[in-house]
């Protein structure tokens, strides 16, 4: 039973405000959790408010209606979520407060149903994973970028994040770090080739070269390591395709060329071919479902196609993707949507229909673990959360400590 629950202002891995949750529960049990924040934002998501207004709204309308109900029902919880808020996409109490609540409400309620006095047993904040999750859990695949530019650090490359899953690794400590070795070689190429650069906002390297230039230093990264280590390790991309469109144009806006729908479609099949990508999120923007069915219809045999400001978390864009068939994947990020029962939703829905779930950070994060239990709990296939820097390798510490609990190479089947 919930007994109390403050907020106060924490910051997050871009220096900026965001909002952190502890809930109490009358057993003594306790949950914390914050939300992330995005810098290349889907124009549908749940919308964030300002901090201070956060904290008001947390402690004048939600609070005193959480009071006095059961934790562990995390869906009435939700619901009574959006009945405080009101509106459809969380305009009114943040879905920055949504989900911080919403999240550390689950915390509180798996330290409840976990908790005991043998330090032998895994610490019950350990178990979110299991008390939201079924009795045979498997292990995503870490996905991270490597190299990227976009919104995340101007001036470097036009496609967002160029990104890597060590897909052929057998354990999850493997995988973890196939991806790391591939961050270091990365630099080492780039090194060699006389560029310098620093890191963008999730910790891929961030050099002021063409697109051209980093597929050949990621690709050739990819090839050197997976050699070395002995397991495939695979290439893929966020071309967050929604900031280089250009509405009034029509056309997509990289340094070195201008590009209408059909070619992007072409050029994103090329790569794919090109430079054997495994992964593409966001090829084209978000509100071009038809470009993404054409993309899927002519490489979604070969590579995963993923929805991020596309679907943004919700159900209803997902139906209409699975009606058109405008992608094979679903990125999945919780405070797009707001609270975990519609981040359970819509991966239960995109399974239903055979889509790939890919759970999901934000580039403005903090040393928040919870998206790592929740990627295992619901079954998705790929966590993406980067590859290096504290708030990153927060996640994926906790999905090496998970491994021990289920076994570290108890990975998902349903990669290739
Ligand atoms: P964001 O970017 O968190 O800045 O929105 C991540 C992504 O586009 O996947
Ligand atoms: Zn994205």
């Amino acid at each position: 039973i919930i007994e109390d629950i403050i907020g106060r202002r924490i910051f997050d891995s871009r220096g900026n405000p965001t909002i952190e949750v502890e809930v109490y529960l009358d057993d003594g049990s306790f949950g914390r959790a914050a939300a992330p924040a995005g810098a290349s934002t889907g124009t549908y998501e749940a919308v964030a408010i300002p901090v201070p207004d956060a904290l008001s709204k947390l402690e004048n309308e939600v609070v005193e209606q959480l009071i006095a109900e059961d934790a562990t029902d995390q869906e009435s919880i939700d619901m009574l979520l959006h009945d405080i808020d009101g509106t459809d996409n969380f305009s009114n109490i943040g879905g920055n407060t949504s989900v911080a609540v919403s999240m550390a409400v689950a915390k509180a309620a798996s330290c409840s149903v976990y908790s005991t006095d043998d330090y032998r047993v895994e610490p019950p904040e350990r178990m979110l994973y299991r008390y939201l999750g079924n009795a045979y859990p498997r292990m995503p695949y870490p996905l991270g970028n490597v190299l990227g530019g976009g919104a995340h650090a101007p001036g470097a490359t036009d496609i967002q994040e160029f990104l890597v899953s060590s897909i052929g690794a057998d354990t999850i400590d493997d995988a973890v770090y196939g991806n790391t070795l591939v961050h270091k070689k990365v630099k080492k190429l780039l090194t060699d080739a006389g560029i310098v650069c620093g890191k963008g906002d999730e910790g891929g390297w961030a050099p002021q070269v063409k697109d051209s230039k980093a597929f050949e230093i990621t690709s050739a990264a990819v090839r050197e390591v997976s050699d070395e280590v002995g397991f495939s390790i695979r290439l893929g991309l966020d071309v967050a395709a929604s900031e280089l469109w250009d509405e009034k144009k029509k056309v997509y806006v990289y340094k070195d060329a201008k590009r209408t729908p059909a070619q992007q479609v072409d050029y994103i099949a090329g790569l794919v071919d090109k430079y054997d990508l495994f992964y593409v999120e966001d090829p084209l923007h978000e509100n071009d479902f038809d470009g993404f069915a054409e993309l899927t219809e002519k490489v979604g045999d070969r590579c995963i196609i993923c929805g991020d400001d596309l679907f943004v978390t919700n159900v209803k864009r997902l139906q209409e993707g699975i009606e058109k068939f405008a992608a094979n994947a679903i990125l999945i990020k919780p405070n797009q949507i707001g609270t975990v029962t519609d981040t359970y939703n819509a991966i239960t829905m995109a399974k239903r229909f055979g889509f790939k779930t890919v759970m999901s950070h934000r580039s403005g994060e903090t040393t928040d673990n919870t998206i790592a239990h929740l990627a295992v709990a619901f079954g998705c296939e790929l966590l993406k959360t980067g590859v290096v820097g504290g708030e990153r390798i927060a996640k994926l510490n906790e999905l090496i400590r998970i491994g021990e609990d289920i076994g570290n190479d108890r990975m998902t089947e349903d990669l290739p």
